[in-house]
């Protein structure tokens, strides 16, 4: 998911029980009331669930599960072309289905055997804390609803296909879950507000729009690319830098767009190394010294 509060259509709990979604005017939803009232049911599910039992189904239409075969197939088409080693490895030990959207709860019965990972429905914009938190325990907050049907490469939020396409595979890698757990712990272990900030920062330039080099060739592993119709035959041509903590943490980045700077790791072992040893011992203090070197 991504973390920004701009990203997400509000929800709002109504008095009388009900949930709604509040798409801006710009979404190409907005003036579907048969879409918006299913965004509305979806959200009420993740508001209504409870950890520990089942993840509710949402009613997906045939127009939707066309959606997904399309951008699963075109998706996949490019991967092939873009994706690491690693990723590839993943979509193949996880096996989604290409023809309709798994539900939730079908992606975690996937995903457990393989790395210990469970998906947790989330209405909207969760919290950094939590959001980031679980991830320790091997839980990864997912938004359940698809983009429009009008525009199947384009959505201006995380949808499904950005938390599963794009997460689901990566989270099937055993060493990519690691990472993804370390980061969970790093924002469990520090405490202040702007150190989680760079924490999150971190992973937002790795694991949502991390490249890589691989044989000579620029690769992406970031579920934020992968996901991304469009973005995926731009990555190679942005401004690429040296895979840096200070600057990743640091650097501003705006989330209505392409990312145009990319943070480029050597090897899968070098994104462990860099990455994953900050993540697994950064606190408030070794953050605040990273943050000063970067002024
Ligand atoms: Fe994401």
């Amino acid at each position: 998911m991504f973390e920004e509060a701009q990203y997400f259509a509000p929800v709002a709990a109504q008095e009388d029980g009900s949930v709604v979604v509040e798409l801006a005017a710009s979404h190409p939803g907005f003036a579907d009331q048969v879409y918006r009232a299913r965004r509305n049911a979806i959200a009420a599910l993740a508001l209504g669930y409870r950890l520990g039992t089942p993840i509710p189904a949402a009613e997906y239409t045939e127009q939707e599960h066309e959606v997904w075969a399309m951008v699963s197939r075109e998706l996949a088409i490019k991967h092939a072309k873009y994706a690491t080693a690693e990723y590839l490895d993943g979509v193949a030990r996880l096996g989604l289905p290409a023809e309709r959207i798994p539900q939730l709860e079908e992606v975690s019965g996937l995903l457990e055997p393989l790395t210990g990972f469970r998906y947790l429905p989330a209405a909207g914009l969760v919290p950094l804390r939590d959001f980031y938190g679980v991830l320790a325990d091997g839980f990864f907050h997912s938004t359940q609803y698809i983009r429009h049907h009008s525009v199947p490469f384009y959505t201006p939020e995380p949808d499904v296909v950005h938390e599963v396409i794009g997460h689901a595979n990566a989270l099937a890698s055993d060493r990519y879950a690691a990472l993804y757990r370390l980061a969970g712990q790093a924002a469990r272990r520090v405490e202040g507000e702007e150190a989680l900030e760079f924490v999150s920062k971190v992973f937002w330039f790795t694991l949502e729009f991390g490249v890589m080099r691989e044989q000579g060739e620029l690769r992406a592993y970031g579920a934020g690319i992968l996901s991304s119709y469009g973005e995926i035959e731009e990555f190679r041509g942005m401004d690429i830098r040296p895979l840096e903590l200070a600057a990743m943490g640091t650097t501003h980045y705006d989330i209505t767009k392409y990312q145009d700077v990319l943070f480029a790791a050597e090897s899968l072992e070098h994104l462990e190394d860099v990455v994953g040893g900050f993540w697994a011992t950064c606190d408030d203090d070794s953050i605040a010294r990273l943050m000063a070197s970067a002024v």
